[in-house]
């Protein structure tokens, strides 16, 4: 597969002022949960940022609306010279590097500790297992290089843990800290300790346990318990030779009361943790790696001739997979996964449009399972729209376990509907590149009608000119305003009428009995299909023909045109200068639009339509969101704008790593941009298509890639690519 290390991406020192950027580019997880990168030896009270956060564990902030919860620190484990009930006096650290390696998930650090005259060599390394995600392995490594004597181990769960929610307006800050979680009871185990926790208002039941396994070589003169200042210990003092080198293993389980019943939680913790010392720290490592080189084998993209994106494109898809618990059909992604709080954990549109494709093409059951989510989430959507006064069942713009509305600005989540018609899109998506009937049966028929029903109930007739209008909308670009008539909302949701209409019938013939059943549990009206079918015949797309460009909605052309380069001297958003309301009555988009619409339509549209969309928006669109760049990388190399194409890519792919819009520290990574870099790759630069059955490639390679070679899964088959600059070879594998 070659080289997955990323030795660019290894550091050799910690700038204080860059902790926290490293801490959220070195996150890393399995999707049940996952660590920022802070060190197991970081005792420093600053809790809210030795963040470990686990998917759909939610409480509640405020009235109706919930947090991520940042759950207690399970990873400590330190070393000290002498005996550690002593802190022996202080230490400094040399030769200092840390790495994180893409195939294993396997996060380490390594450096000489100094006391007095005593130097030990330390390297301390952890993963959160693939393989079984209830397991974390912490393995120190110490070697003393010119001494023979005493050290301690001190092993920790760290029960006082909290947040710092981040307010949804980006330019308020917040500094005070929450607490969502009460200790129900921590204590010492035979080799180890246990907590056991609750979430405040959700009473979520939480479980962490650690056992401590020593190397055969290791003599113990003395292990005792702590527990203070909520801080449950074991510390171990071992006799060391000089020379030799001794591992200290860490092994942890962790349950949740989302996996089982609430009183199970302490057993199964437990129980998991026996079977995690039967097997010890090496099996526990080599079964995470051999679940690594499952998902590689399917998700690798390898590009030759270029080492820094082959590094930043593995280091996508890496991080696409550790944000995922893909057997969870009750959580989704948030807008930054599981490596920091921002927007409270909760989940957008960024799943269904910009990561699902990812999931799609290389791990179908975690495809299913985001879009489950949403199929779970239905009777809130129904909640939601009726309390809207709308029908059917109309998706909130942020969620997070219960599927209820969590955005608190009002034009937003009032107006940004689109969500319900990318949810319906998605489902699509999936069924199209899978061919999967049964979820077409199962759960995509009923979302299609629900929400089908929403829109009739949504758009207005105007009987003066005998068409329907979709009033009070915002659409993708958010600095439009509250505006009439959304191009890229009308075009989405008369697709999700198309799919419910189409569907119904597509059912009547494949499988009667299907439709009846759902039809008993939804109901039906034979008018609605009517309702639908106006709709559809009398809702007109702003389009100019004279210049073929789509027009973003009714009010676009009124704005005020302002000079961009005035203002946006780098990356920083524009809403940092200039306040919301002034913003939207300038002709600059937030983020890809109309732009975006015509990459999930790709046959849609014409060259000459995609050329005038761009032509026209490129120039106006400020990038404020992180959503934009990957979408024109993939416009622009469908198009042959190949110098901006690469532009945006590379924007996209060192989103993170280049920490390009400057807030990856503060706001942890930005998932959306991982997938629509994936989508850059494979749809714009490979150029790979696939509609009515066909799959085609036109590859428009960057100059500096020789190669790309990776495999997708379509209609159940795994097909490898590998792709030249001006050739292409397929091979169905299975
Ligand atoms: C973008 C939205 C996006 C959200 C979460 C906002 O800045 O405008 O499109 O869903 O961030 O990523």
């Amino acid at each position: 597969m070659g080289q997955l290390k990323l030795n660019d991406f290894s550091i050799t020192a910690i700038d204080p002022k860059q902790s926290d950027y490293l801490e959220s580019i070195f996150y890393h997880g399995n999707g049940y949960m996952g660590a920022r990168g802070f060190a197991c030896e970081d005792t420093s009270i600053r809790p809210h940022q030795k963040g470990i956060y686990m998917a759909g564990m939610f409480d509640f902030l405020k009235d109706g609306i919930t947090d991520m919860v940042n759950t207690p620190d399970f990873l400590g484990l330190r070393v000290l010279f002498g005996n550690g009930d002593k802190e022996n006096g202080s230490f400094t650290i040399s030769d200092f590097s840390q790495s994180l390696d893409l195939h294993d998930g396997v996060f380490s650090r390594e450096y000489l500790m100094q006391g007095g005259d005593q130097t030990l060599h330390v390297r301390i390394s952890r993963f959160f297992s693939l393989h079984d995600v209830h397991v974390v392995g912490v393995r120190l490594e110490i070697t003393p290089t010119n001494f023979s004597g005493l050290v301690s181990c001190i092993a920790s769960i760290d029960t006082i843990s909290c947040n710092l929610p981040v307010n949804d307006d980006q330019v308020k800050k917040n500094n005070q800290c929450v607490n969502y979680m009460d200790i129900l009871f921590k204590t010492p185990l035979e080799k180890g300790c246990l907590a056991v926790l609750e979430t405040k208002s959700t009473k979520i039941g939480l479980a962490e346990a650690f056992a401590i396994q020593c190397s055969s070589n290791i003599s113990h003169t003395s292990t005792y318990y702590s527990d203070s200042d909520g801080r449950i210990s074991r510390i171990d003092t071992f006799n060391v030779h000089k020379g030799e080198t001794y591992c200290i293993d860490k092994l942890i389980s962790v349950f949740t009361s989302r996996d089982i019943d609430k009183p199970l939680i302490k057993n199964y913790t437990i129980e998991k943790l026996n079977a995690c010392c039967e097997k010890g720290y090496e099996r526990l490592l080599e079964e995470n790696r051999s679940e690594w080189k499952n998902r590689w084998e399917t998700a690798d993209i390898e590009i030759s001739g270029d080492p820094k994106a082959q590094c930043g494109v593995r280091y996508n898809i890496f991080q696409l997979i550790c944000n995922n618990s893909q057997d969870d059909d009750h959580v989704s992604i948030g807008a930054r996964g599981l490596t920091h709080p921002r927007y409270k954990g909760c989940y957008f549109w960024d799943t269904e449009i910009f990561m699902l494709p990812f999931f799609i093409h290389t791990n179908p059951t975690a495809a299913k399972n985001l879009l489950k989510y949403r199929y779970n989430s239905l009777p809130s959507a129904r909640e939601h729209s009726r309390r809207m006064n709308t029908s059917g069942a109309r998706f909130p713009w942020m969620t997070s376990f219960d599927g209820s509305e969590q955005c608190e600005s009002w034009d937003t989540g009032a107006c940004e509907m689109h969500i319900t018609c990318d949810v319906a899109y998605a489902f699509d998506h999936y069924i199209r590149v899978s061919g999967d009937l049964s979820f077409l049966y199962d759960y995509a028929a009923e979302v299609y009608i629900e929400t089908a029903r929403f829109w009739a109930s949504r758009f207005t007739y105007d009987p003066d000119k005998d068409r329907y209008n979709l009033l009070f909308t915002k659409g993708p670009d958010e600095y439009c305003g509250v505006t009439h008539n959304n191009t890229y909302t009308i075009y989405l949701s008369i697709y999700n009428f198309q799919l419910a209409l189409l569907t119904t019938e597509h059912m009547k013939k494949a499988c009667p009995a299907c439709l009846d059943e759902l039809y008993r549990k939804i109901g039906f009206d034979s008018d609605e299909i009517e309702k639908w079918l106006d709709i559809i015949k009398k809702t007109e797309i702003n389009y100019d023909d004279s210049k073929k460009l789509f027009i973003e909605d009714d009010t676009f052309m009124l704005l005020e045109p302002l000079k961009i380069s005035d203002y946006k001297k780098d990356n920083t958003p524009l809403y940092h200068q200039i306040c919301f309301d002034r913003l939207q009555r300038y002709r600059v988009l937030k983020q890809a639009d109309v732009i975006l619409l015509m990459t999930l339509f790709p046959s849609h549209f014409t060259d000459e339509q995609k050329n005038a969309a761009w032509e026209f928006y490129e120039p106006l669109t400020l990038h404020d969101s992180t959503l934009s760049f990957g979408t024109h990388a993939l416009l622009g190399a469908q198009i042959n704008k190949m110098d901006k194409a690469w532009d945006y890519l590379t924007k996209s792919l060192y989103l993170d790593l280049d920490n390009i819009m400057g807030n990856t520290g503060s706001e942890g990574l930005h998932v959306a941009s991982l997938g629509a870099t994936w989508q850059a790759v494979i749809l714009g630069f490979a150029g790979v298509s696939f509609s009515n059955g066909v799959i085609d490639v036109n590859p428009r390679l960057p100059e500096t890639w020789d190669h790309l070679k990776f495999t997708l899964l379509i209609q159940g088959k795994k097909v490898s690519f590998s792709i030249n600059k001006d050739n292409w070879d397929m091979k169905i594998l299975e």
